[in-house]
């Protein structure tokens, strides 16, 4: 269960740690204007589903409150995020001093990895899990102790079982990506619970809520809640996502005083921009931006759901901006939808080499995609 298959460089092992040298770095989704570049395509008919942003763009409440902040961009930014902090602790009902900001909330899962773990630690998470975890231990020398998935998602006992002497953090991505697997609220409330009763504050666990936001209501619950009732937990949350504002980059973690003190200690004075922050503030409020934003990508998902099964394709069912999608030779496929102007994700690096990520866009964009794949797929 104990992975250490990354890349191996071939560079001066004697100047830099090993396990440095063996990141395997991120494989983020092919920008627009690099395709454009590569293919001699016109950006403007290029579709990108390839990052799981938001297909509605910058909320306009967001544009206003930056222009605004635009006027003291000499100044450096509130290092606390006092008014952020303020609209999240009053939306979660906690005290503030529970909040972390973070420059998007993949700081926060490696503040939380370079605050608990080092060598001689381990980390439990995921196979197939979010590809940050794994170089987020690997970035601190610690040891990876990785689960086999269930159904391409967590298994939560499996995780409990895993937990060995050295175990400091486990990360459980819920919704996770790239599968879109869900784990129900009373699975990880069981596993939380299992996980203080026997470790304390000895092993932290970090519920990892990107994609939160997509949830069916039904499916929702207030992980605040299980904050309070778990000094060992830290929740992150993201404003990349749901409330479309991936470039800015700001997302938060919960977790009680202890926990919140220990991530400060190794956070930079000023993670979070100005206008990040005021933009962040100003969506926070806009339910009617996050309703649209549903309501599109739950359509989405079933135009996705129906043509993939109209072209006997088999896919994890999703319960967050995307779709995970069994094309067989993914490479191919995947440059053949490049070449025709559709940016997807290839997720061979998390070990799913038949395998693309979609992220659902806006209607034009997912037919744009389906006539594609289609296309490409009846080709001989
Ligand atoms: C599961 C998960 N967690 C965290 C992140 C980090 O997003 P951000 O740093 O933009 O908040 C992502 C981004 O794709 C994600 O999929």
């Amino acid at each position: 269960m104990i992975t250490n298959e990354l890349n191996k460089t071939g560079a001066d092992v004697g100047t830099v740690p090993g396990y440095i040298l063996e990141i395997a770095p991120y494989q983020a989704g092919k920008p627009i204007s690099e395709l454009a570049r590569e293919f001699g395509l016109d950006p403007a008919r290029i579709v990108k589903l390839a990052s799981n942003e938001n297909p509605l763009g910058l909320p306009e409440s967001a544009r206003i409150a930056m222009v605004e902040v635009a006027q003291s961009l000499a100044r450096y930014p509130d290092p606390n995020g006092f008014d952020l902090k303020a609209a999240l602790a009053k939306r979660h009902a906690i005290p503030a001093g529970w909040l972390t900001l973070g420059n998007g909330s993949n700081d926060l899962l490696e503040l939380a990895s370079l605050a608990l773990l080092s060598p001689g630690m381990s980390c439990v998470y995921a196979q197939y899990a979010f590809a940050v975890y794994r170089l987020a231990t690997q970035a601190r020398g610690a040891r990876h102790i990785v689960t086999p998935a269930a159904n391409y998602g967590h298994d939560l006992d499996a995780m409990f079982d895993a937990i060995d002497d050295d175990t400091r953090l486990v990360y459980i991505a819920n919704p996770n990506n790239p599968t879109g697997t869900f784990a129900p609220a009373a699975r990880v409330s069981g596993f939380l619970e299992r996980v203080s009763e026997r470790y304390g504050d000895r092993v932290t666990v970090v519920l990892d809520e990107a994609y939160t936001e997509y949830l069916e209501p039904d499916l929702r619950f207030d992980s605040a809640r299980w904050v309070e009732l778990h000094s060992n937990l830290i929740v992150t949350r993201t404003f990349s996502k749901a409330y479309g504002l991936a470039g800015l980059r700001v997302g938060f973690a919960m977790a009680q005083s202890r926990l919140t003190d220990l991530l400060n200690r190794v956070r930079q004075p000023f993670n979070v921009n100005s206008m990040a922050q005021a933009a962040a503030i100003a969506v926070l409020n806009d339910a009617e931006f996050l309703q649209r934003g549903f309501e599109v990508n739950k359509q989405g998902k079933q135009a996705l759901y129906g043509a993939f099964e109209e072209l006997g394709l088999t896919y994890v069912p999703s319960y967050g901006n995307f779709v995970l999608v069994h094309v067989g030779n993914a490479a191919a496929i995947n440059l053949e939808l490049l070449k025709r102007g559709v940016i997807v994700r290839p997720v061979d690096g998390d070990g799913l080499a038949q395998w693309l990520r979609v992220s659902i866009g806006l209607p034009d964009e997912n037919a744009r995609f389906i006539e594609a794949l289609t296309e490409v797929l009846a080709q001989p």
